[in-house]
């Protein structure tokens, strides 16, 4: 235990979620001083543009364009990265930890490309690096994987992990409008990152889903080796027949573990689920994370994934934590795998070991003989057809059709996809959704 009455922290960023910290903070300043028995200020912020005219008044604190300036200043104990990006966030939280300050972050893109030596340099400083607001905003999965439920093993994490990709499936679906309507609604929000591929090719979640995995399995997952698909080709229609079928369609990541093969697999893709299931109805910008623990069972955690007030209030939680760390000088939070080398043996499992069941959207030649050619390249591959639905298109000589199967596995049906490709009664590119079963 050592004896600091103030601790003082340092905002690098004031983008949405950095002025969410400050407002937060600062509205509720006196009760976390009283809980944490400390004089916490934040002292110092800095933005790219300080003469910028924003929602929150800066005359309370030190304003900087010059972060570094924050990192290197021995007054500040605690460093709050919220510039975002994965080059200039990386070279600050490296200086940061480096000196020993405690970094608090939401930079999921720079945790997952190299959380892998971020975490080591914490280590071999003495500091740490806390990051719940990283995955899925409000809800503070982050502590459950790492302590609250420290003592399972996960066969299967799944989740929806992008508010802004729920929100525009869970309108097209609500509105009965097109993707590229609900889209350019979605951007007029403000729900679209400045990169928009990051949303909608489905890598935020994927960068999220590799956080899950390391934490609970100790291993840190390349995105080369995840299967990572996006929802830009989910159209009104699918969601229409996923509708007649019983389903909905979320971007759903997906972290399986096999323990007798010893094989990880993570895999993003758009995917249709049970309506009756809970996720299923996890709507709009909410996210949901459900984990099937061997000794707690399931838990499902569902909240605000993003958004300014959800993710600052995880960053202050954060926040709190090293205030914890450090005036108490202990470990009090449980080490991140890598302390305690879970992941070491374990593979990435190939595509012949993935089952699951499918959704096949084929626009073919509305001739005779091309449902039974259909029918005979998936049964080529030992594929099961479960159901068919056949919709001519209006004044065309085309029909769609929309098949989903029972248990294959993912070779065969890319096989299947790849040869139907090929054929000529296949007018379009086939469109292929994953059905989740979540029993396996
Ligand atoms: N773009 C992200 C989302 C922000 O929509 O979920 C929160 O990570």
């Amino acid at each position: 235990m050592i004896n600091k009455s103030v601790i003082n922290i340092g905002i690098l960023g004031l983008g949405v979620v950095g002025q969410g910290v400050c407002k937060h903070f600062e509205n509720n300043f006196i009760k976390l001083n009283k809980r944490l028995g400390v004089k916490l200020n934040i002292t110092h912020v800095a933005a790219r543009d300080i003469k910028k005219t924003r929602a929150i008044s800066l005359d309370n604190y030190i304003v900087t364009d010059n972060p570094e300036s924050i990192v290197i200043n021995p007054e500040i104990d605690i460093i709050c990265e919220l510039v975002g990006g994965t080059s200039f966030a990386k070279d600050l939280t490296l200086k940061a930890l480096k000196s020993g300050k405690i970094v608090v972050t939401a930079n999921k893109a720079l945790i997952c490309e190299h959380g892998e030596e971020l975490f080591a340099v914490a280590k071999e400083s003495g500091s740490h690096y806390l990051f719940e607001a990283s995955v899925a905003g409000g809800i503070p999965i982050i502590k459950v994987l790492r302590e609250s439920l420290v003592a399972n093993q996960f066969k299967l994490i799944y989740g929806v992990l992008n508010g802004t990709c729920n929100y525009i499936l869970t309108q097209m679906q609500r509105k009965q409008e097109s993707y590229d309507v609900i889209v350019n609604d979605a951007r007029k929000l403000g729900y679209v990152e400045s990169d928009e591929s990051l949303d909608l090719d489905g890598w935020d979640t994927a960068h999220k889903a590799v956080i899950l995995a390391y934490l609970a399995h100790g291993k840190w997952i390349s995105l080369k080796d995840i299967a990572v698909e996006g929802i830009r080709n989910v159209s009104l229609k699918d969601i229409q027949w996923a509708d007649d079928l019983g389903y909905k369609i979320k971007l759903l990541a997906q972290i399986s573990r096999d323990f007798e093969k010893n094989t990880l697999y993570v895999s993003v893709h758009p995917t249709l689920i049970e309506k009756n299931n809970i996720l299923a109805n996890v709507d709009d910008v909410f996210n949901g994370v459900c984990l099937n623990g061997d000794i707690v069972g399931d838990s499902t955690h569902i909240g605000r994934g993003a958004g300014q007030d959800p993710t600052a209030s995880a960053v202050i939680s954060d926040i709190c934590d090293a205030v914890n760390l450090i005036i108490n000088k202990s470990n009090q939070l449980n080490n991140i795998p890598d302390n305690v080398d879970t992941g070491t043996n374990l593979n990435i499992a190939s595509p012949g070991d993935i089952t699951g069941c499918y959704y096949l959207r084929l626009n073919v030649n509305d001739k005779p003989g091309v449902l039974a050619e259909t029918a005979h390249i998936l049964a080529e591959f030992n594929i099961s057809i479960a159901s068919v639905i056949q919709c001519p298109v209006l004044n065309d000589q085309s029909a769609n059709l929309i098949l989903t199967t029972h248990p294959t596995n993912e070779k065969c049906i890319q096989n299947t996809v790849g040869k139907l490709t090929d054929s000529e009664w296949v007018l379009n590119p086939p469109f292929l959704l994953h059905i989740a079963n979540f029993n396996n």
